[in-house]
């Protein structure tokens, strides 16, 4: 563990609270971290199906089918369910990727897929911390990475949770973004002393798709009081975090972030023990090409030795999306067609939420035919919205999704980067919602990471491809 270090630290002048000198301690507080406790029979994790913890919660790797190709799996059975497709080798090389590159420690954001073969992969390939959500999350990776780091990163806990992460599971970890909250840690603790105390800030979400500093984060008035009195409430770790938004395509939106939380620190008199940069890391989608992942960690980087840390302060990210988002497809069916309509036996309460809600057009590719004649079919493309398989109208993917003009009820259709946030957001609404799961070993259908091109092309239906007209008096050069 961590050598002890005086914790209260001031940075300029005399800012710290009255009596905050007395709450230097030299000697660790609360005993060693309890060791691991395995996970109680909790019927939440058990549950057939919920949002994030549903289907794939007990379906290790080990049970999977394995195919070469999602068209192997078509010539071989003509799938009634949903089928996520998984590729372990897609986290494998993510994980290896910020493992060697990202020049901190990184914890993998449990929520954006929970499958166990997910967090099995990652151990493998070194990533063994995780932030964690809820208490299902935490008996998950209590279960699949015995032995692991979990921070409990939601802001906002239940006394009950708080309680059995900490004396059940070990945790020590925990987040909050206010006086209450930190509060409530304490209490639900017994006054523990041993906590790591992490203040997650509201930043500016500039070139992210998903803002998430609404609705979490300490604004940058009330951050000083609130760092201050975490320093003073643990005889451990205090650290900030933040997450500049999912699906950030600037890389120096981390960089502002860590500034701004740097001015907070400065006013609070503080260091941080741990600066964490969050997740928000990008993937590639249609119309979505983001810089090099190496142009965020460089980022990163600037940011930090710009900050008011000192030489032991920890640097933490939580990615979850960049992890996992290129690792799993998913094969549906065309149950009907109506004109430019498919209605598919998958849809927004499936794993297609963000095709619906953020209506982003994932890639697809489309597979007909029956045993060994099922095939790949390319041809002219027309775009198609899609239909989910409940009664729900908002249970609708607008697309476009440009597929063969002649696509029909039977043939299959592979939605590409839905790794994240897409099996994880399962429900069983409607009766609808059982998704099988089977291992691939193709590559993705793009790739930050070199399994694939680092793009996908948007697509246009054949008749509205505008011919440029040769500029006149210039003769075609022959090759
Ligand atoms: C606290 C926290 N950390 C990490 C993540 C992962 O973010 P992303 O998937 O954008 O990397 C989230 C996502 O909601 C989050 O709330």
């Amino acid at each position: 563990m961590r050598a002890w270090k005086v914790k209260l630290r001031r940075l300029e002048g005399d800012f710290a609270s009255p009596g905050a000198e007395g709450g230097i301690k030299t000697t660790l507080q609360g005993g060693p971290i309890a060791p691991y406790a395995p996970a109680p029979a909790d019927p939440v994790s058990n549950y057939a199906a919920n949002a994030g913890l549903g289907l794939t919660a007990n379906r290790g790797l080990r049970e999977l089918h394995t195919y070469h190709t999602p068209l192997d799996l078509v010539r071989e059975r003509s799938p009634e369910h949903p089928v996520a497709l998984v590729r372990r080798d897609a986290v494998a090389a993510a994980a290896r990727w910020f493992q060697t590159k990202f020049k901190g420690d990184v914890l993998y954001a449990v929520k954006a897929n929970p499958s166990p073969w997910v967090i099995e992969t990652l151990v493998q390939n070194g990533v063994t911390r995780f932030d964690v959500a809820s208490i299902p999350e935490i008996a998950l990776v209590a279960e699949h990475a015995p032995g692991s780091q979990m921070a409990f990163m939601h802001p906002v806990k239940s006394r009950r949770a708080i309680s059995q992460a900490y004396f059940d599971y070990g945790v020590r970890t925990f987040a909050l973004d206010t006086h209450e909250e930190l509060a409530k840690i304490i209490d639900a603790t017994g006054g523990a002393r041993d906590l790591n105390l992490i203040v997650r800030m509201a930043v500016d979400a500039e070139g992210a798709n998903f803002s998430l500093s609404g609705k979490f984060g300490v604004n940058s008035f009330d951050a000083p009081g609130l760092l201050l009195a975490a320093r003073q409430a643990t005889a451990e770790l205090m650290g900030v975090s933040f997450h500049v938004g999912s699906q950030c395509m600037r890389p120096t939106a981390y960089q502002a972030a860590m500034a701004q939380v740097g001015r907070s620190l400065v006013r609070a008199g503080v260091f941080a023990d741990v600066v964490d940069v969050g997740g928000g890391f990008p993937s590639i989608y249609p119309g979505m090409i983001p810089p090099d992942m190496d142009d965020y960690f460089a980022a990163i980087e600037r940011g930090f030795n710009e900050m008011p840390v000192s030489e032991t302060t920890e640097l933490w990210c939580e990615p979850g999306r960049a992890l996992v988002a290129e690792s799993t497809s998913l094969l549906t069916r065309v149950e009907l067609r109506k004109g430019e309509a498919l209605y598919l036996n998958d849809g927004s309460y499936g794993s297609l939420f963000d095709a619906a809600h953020v209506k982003w057009p994932f890639p697809v590719k489309l597979y007909r035919g029956e045993g060994k004649n099922a095939q790949e079919v390319e041809g002219d493309l027309k775009p198609f919205r899609f239909y989910g398989p409940t009664c729900d109208s908002l249970d609708h993917m607008p697309g476009p999704f440009y597929l063969p003009a002649d696509i029909q009820e039977g043939d299959f259709i592979e939605i590409g980067m839905l790794g994240a946030y897409g099996v994880a957001m399962t429900t069983r609404f409607n009766g609808f919602g059982e998704t099988e799961m089977v291992e691939v070993s193709d590559a993705p259908m793009a790739s930050m990471f070199g399994l694939a091109r680092r793009s996908i092309p948007a697509p246009r239906p054949a008749s509205n491809v505008v011919r440029l007209s040769r500029p006149k008096g210039r003769k075609r050069r022959r090759k």
